[in-house]
């Protein structure tokens, strides 16, 4: 039986729903990661698109569970600033050699994702079974259940593979 493990960063709510239906069709373990760093109000937003402009790190909570224990890891995360964000960049600098296989997915509002995918491949040095971008628009109007499908669709028939 494959072991798959969802971990994902939600600030505003969006990348989480859709964490909890990947989760719910695949029946994998995921974990939310949490940032020390207050990113509430005005001067979150604003701390939080500055420190993913500038690529920076940031303090995650403390990690339950240990990503290397999975077949797969399934990486989610709001794009900042054209960026992946701080928590998840945190997130992939503590744990990338830990991941077999791996596959990803965002929210925006209506950014290229195609760049916060390449970043992630690179620093997880992971090419990802199966990839998956919604707008914050789809998550709202509950319009992202059929791509969330295909995604896991696409993952199960990568690890396959
Ligand atoms: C600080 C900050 C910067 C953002 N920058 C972008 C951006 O460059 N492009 C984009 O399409 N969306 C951007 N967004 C919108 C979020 O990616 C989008 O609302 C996402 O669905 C939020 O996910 P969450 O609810 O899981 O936090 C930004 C949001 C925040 C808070």
């Amino acid at each position: 039986m494959m072991k798959i493990f969802l971990a994902f960063y939600s600030r505003s709510g969006n990348t989480k729903k859709v964490a909890e239906a990947i989760s719910e069709i695949l029946k994998c373990d995921k974990e939310e990661i949490f940032d020390m760093k207050n990113r509430k109000g005005i001067h979150g937003f604003l701390s939080a698109g500055t420190d993913a402009n500038l690529r920076r790190l940031t303090a995650i909570k403390e990690i339950k569970n240990n990503p290397s224990l999975y077949d797969m890891v399934i990486i989610g995360t709001p794009i900042w600033s054209s960026n992946i964000s701080t928590p998840i960049r945190t997130y992939l600098s503590l744990y990338k050699e830990d991941f077999k296989k791996v596959a990803f997915f965002c929210t925006r509002l209506g950014s290229d994702a195609k760049k916060v995918f390449t970043d992630i491949k690179n620093l997880s040095q992971k090419t990802p079974l199966a990839l998956l971008e919604l707008t914050s628009r789809e998550v709202a109007r509950d319009q992202y259940i059929q791509k969330v499908k295909e995604f896991t669709k696409n993952l199960k028939e990568g690890i396959v593979k």
